[in-house]
């Protein structure tokens, strides 16, 4: 055989060679992404839930601070402290004293007539109330902001809630943590706040209601101070009582009242920002499917492709793996959806507080000037508290109608009419 024959076999031996490692490589590459595929879950109830670590801890009220568990979850403490960089818009906060001045006269005799600021990351609330210019006597304002207050609670029972202000004040350091929604068992959910506990249990018992969306409703809902005791309590039991007409129906039997207005002496009730009162009522398209951490956090996946539950809460707008894989097939442009929801929202919204300054500014005038007898008055300021309740029930939760556009609506509805009525007796 000929000594050129011999290479050429030679090369063919090599390049077969390459061609089978170039074969096998891209193979044991598709290997590698079917096994990351295969890590892929559809929802956060999917993930599994990792073994929880013994970790002790020396802080007082016995709350294990996240940084105390941050090496132990890592991926979810990191997404965990992104919340920090939630700073409202780029770093300067809506005023809402000065976007909608309105508020000045309707909540005139409380402190969101002159600070009412746009809601940020979680990691900010004990920053947030000490610079409040809100005035605050008692401890019971603390209830959403700290796990330690709610450890505190826990240990030492209600009467922490009554207790002065710079006491509790002093003794907290971790913000809105862990423990709030986990208790110390990081994945499993309790519901660690005393009111909410005794308002959902039943319900989260008989799966009614995800213990998940629950352990946001500890602080996105409308709650209340015990006029006698000074707790912290929902208006409601269950499910069944959280509709805007039963919750009123609830405050005007007992009479309860949170500010009275001083230019007309109407009691009025300041809702709070009742985000799962309005998701999980009447007309909600999505409450069976979907919990608040399905919007709000969704799944992440770390470098190793396993996924774990996404703590950094954010609009399910700006979460672009989330609306590709799951909100896609059914919404083709969720933003623009939203966006229209919302302007009409905030349009009505103005409307409506346009009127409340109205009867506001005609009825101190009416009771001033002794024009009505004192029958009508007192029919007059029975509409304009419910009416501004109605209104308030839209206004301060947080979706601007995106939650449920159904049940917004039915309340901007309720307080359109009722605040005709009390216009037509002002004529
Ligand atoms: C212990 C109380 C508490 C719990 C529990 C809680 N939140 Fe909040 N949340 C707050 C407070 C207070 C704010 C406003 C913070 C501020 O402005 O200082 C807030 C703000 C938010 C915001 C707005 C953040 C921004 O950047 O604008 C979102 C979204 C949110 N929460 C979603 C959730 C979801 C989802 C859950 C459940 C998984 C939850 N929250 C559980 C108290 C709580
Ligand atoms: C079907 C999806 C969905 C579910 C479930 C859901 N939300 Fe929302 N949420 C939204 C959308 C959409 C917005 C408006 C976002 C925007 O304006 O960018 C929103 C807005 C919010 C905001 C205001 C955020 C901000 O930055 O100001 C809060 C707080 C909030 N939701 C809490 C909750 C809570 C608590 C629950 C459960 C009781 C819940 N959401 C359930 C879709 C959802
Ligand atoms: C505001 C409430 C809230 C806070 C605060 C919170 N979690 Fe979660 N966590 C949830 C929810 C909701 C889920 C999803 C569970 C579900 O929907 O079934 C979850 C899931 C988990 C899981 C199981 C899923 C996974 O990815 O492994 C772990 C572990 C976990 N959280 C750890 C933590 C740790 C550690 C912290 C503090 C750094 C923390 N969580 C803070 C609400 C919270
Ligand atoms: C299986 C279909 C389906 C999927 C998946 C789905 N939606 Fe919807 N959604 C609907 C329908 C139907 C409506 C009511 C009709 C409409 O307004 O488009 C709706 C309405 C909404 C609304 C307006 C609610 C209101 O009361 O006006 C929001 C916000 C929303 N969806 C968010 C989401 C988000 C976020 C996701 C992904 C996490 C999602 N949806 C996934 C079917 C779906």
């Amino acid at each position: 055989m000929d000594k050129r024959v011999k290479n050429k076999e030679w090369y063919m031996w090599v390049l077969g060679l390459a061609l089978l490692l170039v074969v096998a490589a891209s193979l044991g590459n598709t290997i590698k992404l079917t096994l990351l595929e295969n890590k892929k879950v559809s929802s956060i109830a999917e993930i599994q839930i990792p073994e929880v670590p013994d970790v002790k801890t020396q802080r007082a009220y016995g709350v294990v601070s996240a940084e105390e568990w941050s090496s132990y979850y890592s991926d979810i403490y990191k997404s965990y402290m992104a919340n920090s960089g939630n700073t409202g818009h780029g770093g300067v906060r809506i005023k809402y004293t000065e976007t909608d001045p309105d508020i000045q006269t309707l909540y005139a005799g409380m402190g969101f007539a002159f600070d009412y600021t746009e809601a940020i990351g979680h990691n900010y609330t004990l920053e947030d109330i000490a610079e409040t210019q809100r005035p605050h006597k008692l401890a019971n304002c603390l209830t959403c902001k700290s796990a330690d207050m709610t450890a505190m609670v826990n240990a030492l029972g209600t009467s922490v809630y009554s207790t002065d202000f710079e006491t509790v004040f002093a003794a907290v350091s971790e913000p809105i943590s862990c423990y709030n929604c986990h208790g110390n068992t990081p994945g499993t959910i309790i519901i660690t706040h005393d009111y909410m506990a005794e308002a959902m249990k039943a319900d989260i018992e008989a799966k009614k209601v995800s213990a998940s969306s629950v352990s946001c409703a500890q602080c996105h809902i409308e709650y209340y101070f015990d006029p006698t005791t000074k707790a912290t309590k929902t208006p409601y039991k269950g499910l069944t009582e959280i509709s805007p007409d039963a919750i009123l129906a609830f405050y005007n039997s007992t009479g309860f009242y949170d500010f009275v207005n001083p230019n007309t002496g109407v009691q009025m009730i300041k809702v709070q920002h009742p985000e799962f009162e309005t998701y999980y009522g009447a007309g909600s398209k999505h409450k069976g499917m979907y919990t608040c951490a399905d919007c709000h956090m969704g799944v992440a996946y770390n470098a190793n492709g396993d996924p774990y539950a996404n703590h950094y809460l954010s609009s399910p707008l700006d979460n672009k793996e989330l609306l590709q894989t799951t909100c896609k097939m059914c919404h083709a442009d969720l933003t623009s959806q939203v966006k229209a929801i919302q302007e009409n929202t905030t349009k009505r919204e103005k409307q409506i507080s346009a009127m409340l300054v109205e009867i506001n500014q005609k009825l101190a005038a009416a009771i001033e000037g002794g024009t009505l007898p004192q029958e009508t008055i007192d029919q007059i300021k029975a509409l304009d508290r419910d009416a501004q309740y109605y209104w308030d029930f839209v206004y301060v939760e947080n979706s601007e109608g995106a939650h449920n556009s159904k049940l917004s609506n039915y309340c901007l509805d309720k307080a359109e009419d009722l605040a005709k009525q009390a216009l037509a007796l002002l004529k």
